[in-house]
């Protein structure tokens, strides 16, 4: 079975009515970065943080899997897929996609400001967490996002995994946010990168095959392509 590795990013959930950041209308045009995604942010306002992601985790509670996410997980009756996400909603997962990296974490997990390994999942009958709501050990909880500023817990694994991939799968990301963007370089030599977007993405890998398309119909298509080339 071939391997396919999927990189996706917020332009992956647009379909499902999720934001992403860099579109017009995006996150970062009515948030500051520095004020919500940030350790300093949180320490300087906290409340404004968790209530940034409060909002984000019922949006996310509230949208659906899209055509894009649904033939992703469909895919996995032909090949072996890796997704390695960029997104922190869990739709992957709902598609029924098997194996999910989150880069970025999690919104509807959050954990301890004191012990990061205590990690709690909200559902959509609880989805807030505010000043005051403590872990086990007394100390504030926080969302399990990696902040601007923050590790990527999961960069090294994600390289690793990107390097075994038969074919790479750009889909719905500005490849601007590092060190996430730049696993599309860690693929073996001559390794076919295939990349879904509506717009074009300004990337340094010359030979990629461009489907100017959003997720739902640009699946649809490389499945095509795929079954062509490799059945
Ligand atoms: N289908 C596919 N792609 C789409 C669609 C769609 N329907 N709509 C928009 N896009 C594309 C945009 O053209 C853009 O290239 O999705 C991409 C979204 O880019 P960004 O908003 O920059 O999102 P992303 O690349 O995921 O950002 C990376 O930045 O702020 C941080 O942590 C945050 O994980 C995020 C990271």
């Amino acid at each position: 079975m071939k391997h396919i590795v999927v990189l996706t990013g917020a332009g992956m959930s647009a379909e499902s009515g999720i934001a992403t950041f860099r579109d017009s209308g995006g996150l970062w045009e009515q948030h500051a970065i520095e004020d919500v995604a940030t350790p300093e942010g949180f320490q300087r306002n906290p409340q404004l943080v968790l209530d940034f992601y409060n909002e984000r985790r019922k949006a996310a509670f509230g949208a659906k899997p899209n055509k894009g996410h649904i033939g992703l997980a469909e895919m996995e009756s032909d090949y072996k897929i890796s997704i390695i996400t960029q997104n922190v909603d869990n739709l992957h997962e709902r598609a029924g996609s098997t194996n999910v990296i989150h880069l970025h974490g999690e919104l509807n997990k959050v954990r301890s400001t004191a012990d990061p390994s205590l990690i709690y999942t909200l559902t959509s009958d609880k989805p807030e967490i505010n000043i005051g709501d403590k872990c086990e050990k007394g100390s504030q909880l926080r969302p399990h996002i990696v902040w601007f500023g923050e590790a990527v817990p999961m960069i090294e694994k994600a390289a690793e995994i990107t390097q075994q991939a038969d074919i790479l799968v750009v889909i719905g990301t500005s490849l601007n946010v590092y060190p996430a963007a730049g696993l599309i370089n860690y693929t073996k030599q001559n390794t076919p990168i295939y990349l879904i977007d509506p717009k074009e993405v300004k990337t340094n890998i010359k030979s990629i095959h461009f489907i100017q398309k959003g997720a739902s119909e640009g699946v649809e298509e490389l499945r095509e392509i795929l079954k062509l080339k490799y059945s």
